[in-house]
């Protein structure tokens, strides 16, 4: 019988994941889930045949380079892949590959529920709930902006953005989007194409973030288009943290510029600015837009798929590199 394959796991991956993984592989595993150093993550590919990673890993140009001649392919555990340097990546013709499809649905869901939740402010009525600081029912308590009939601006109008304009429909919102290319009229459906994405600021009442992080689209989110927004707009961020500038956003939100933003990602995360702890009119989550059952499971599972067909000798279904 053939040596299977080693595999190197950064972080702990579910349990049906790694059931899966210890069926057709060697491998270590990281059951304590603890955020492994480079130097680690190098101790850990000693003798690997590949990496699995997630985002919390950095694998920086200069890892790559360290890396053994054994390490042959990287497969990341997240769509996301900007944390991976793909240029040396490729200069060693290392292949990596990504988990696209399967956290569209559970992302868009959080995007919705952060949207619903600035706008109608359900951090702060929880909180008041929680802690009995709630007095009784008035005219003027506690309250929000209208959803419903507003206009939704996407910026990066891939998989999640469509899957967010799909549910942002059934608020009766009027899409609007920027992208890199514009879509066809089937995956359009109705909504208004803004090639310059500072056009599209002016018809954001609310404005969600899909496009992909990275240096070219750091700190994107800053003063001068957070000026070109309606006021009174709200903002969500579901994809990465470096897209906002979050000087600039908490200024925003500090003077009433903006009414509110729903934040799942931030520069430096678990790390985040702390004056955003101190704002009322931010609702703040711990980068959960892929976070269920169902959805890490298949992440996990398209992690292997790749692998898999790495060493079946097929294509990769998601490869990035
Ligand atoms: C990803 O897959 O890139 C997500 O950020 C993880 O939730």
């Amino acid at each position: 019988m053939s040596k299977k394959p080693f595999i190197h796991v950064t972080r702990k991956l579910p349990d049906a994941v790694t059931r899966r993984l210890l069926a057709a592989y060697e491998a270590s595993l990281n059951e304590g889930d603890r955020l492994q150093t480079p130097e680690e993550i190098l101790a850990g590919a000693a003798g690997a045949d590949a990496l699995l990673v997630t985002p919390t890993d950095k694998i920086t140009a200069e890892l790559i380079e360290a890396l053994p001649a054994s390490v042959k392919m990287i497969a990341t555990f997240s769509v996301g892949y900007e944390h991976i340097h793909i240029e040396a990546a490729k200069k060693r013709g290392l292949p990596v590959s990504n988990t696209p499809d399967v956290l569209t649905d559970a992302t868009a869901d959080i995007a919705l529920l952060l949207l619903l939740g600035a706008a109608r402010r359900a951090h702060e009525g929880e909180r008041a709930v929680r802690e009995a600081t709630w007095r009784s029912w008035s005219t003027g308590y506690m309250l929000g902006v209208q959803v419903t009939g507003k206009r939704l601006g996407v910026f990066g109008m891939g998989r999640i953005g469509q899957a967010v304009a799909k549910r942002a429909r059934a608020f009766d919102m009027a899409i609007h989007y920027s992208d890199r290319h514009r879509l066809s009229p089937e995956l359009e459906r109705g909504a208004t194409f803004h090639a310059d994405p500072d056009d599209l600021l002016p018809h954001c009442d609310f404005l969600s973030i899909h496009a992909p992080g990275g240096p070219e689209t750091r700190h994107w989110l800053n003063a001068a288009r957070i000026a070109r927004l309606p006021d009174n707009a709200v903002v969500v961020n579901t994809a990465r943290g470096t897209l906002v500038d979050d000087a600039a956003l908490i200024a925003a939100l500090r003077s009433g510029k903006l009414f509110a933003a729903g934040l799942d990602v931030y520069e430096g995360e678990p790390h985040i600015d702390p004056a955003y702890r101190e704002l009322h009119n931010v609702f703040l989550l711990p980068h959960l837009g892929s976070a269920t059952i169902e959805t890490r499971d298949a992440m996990g599972f398209r992690a292997l798929d790749n692998l898999d067909a790495f060493f079946a000798g097929r294509p990769l279904p998601d490869r990035v590199v």
